[in-house]
């Protein structure tokens, strides 16, 4: 029998395809230098250091799209509105989120068809995420 190569036969997680952690690493590295700048989130981290943030965020990603369940072991279930809380979410910080996110998303290139699932992902999320009007 002939071999087909394993691509072929679409068995790759999202995360595999996209090219696994180092794709997110990148991501969410150039989505923390626009937080890093922003005068309304950056406030909301309760941490000086946005470097422990950013890998929480990197590592959930990960998980998600299916790669290594590294986030699960660290922080168990994510109840991301749970954990969103906290911070006041409103139309105004989700807007400055989403927009420090296609900014990175862009600079990643991805193949159209990753680029929108991923973004309909985030925008997704993002939208679900607002826990305060106005
Ligand atoms: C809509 C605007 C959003 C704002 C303003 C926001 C803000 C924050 C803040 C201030 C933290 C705490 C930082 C830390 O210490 O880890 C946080 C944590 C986190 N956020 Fe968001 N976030 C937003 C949307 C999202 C979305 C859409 C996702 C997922 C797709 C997400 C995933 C996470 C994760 C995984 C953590 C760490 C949770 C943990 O403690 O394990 N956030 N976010």
């Amino acid at each position: 029998m002939t071999e087909i190569p394993r691509d072929t036969l679409q068995e790759q997680t999202f995360y595999e395809q996209v090219g696994g952690e180092e794709t997110f690493r990148r991501l969410v590295h150039r989505f923390y230098q626009g937080v890093a700048g922003d005068p309304l989130l950056r406030p909301m981290y309760p941490e000086e250091d946005l470097g422990p943030a950013e890998e929480r965020f990197t590592l959930f990603l990960m998980q998600y799209w299916g790669g290594p369940r590294t986030y699960g072991e660290q922080r168990g279930h994510p109840r991301l509105r749970m954990r969103h809380v906290p911070f006041r979410v409103d139309r105004a910080a989700h807007d400055a989120w989403l927009s420090h996110m296609r900014v990175a998303l862009d600079e990643l290139g991805l193949a159209p068809e990753h680029e929108r699932q991923l973004w309909d992902y985030l925008t997704y999320a993002a939208a679900s995420m607002v826990n305060t009007e106005g």
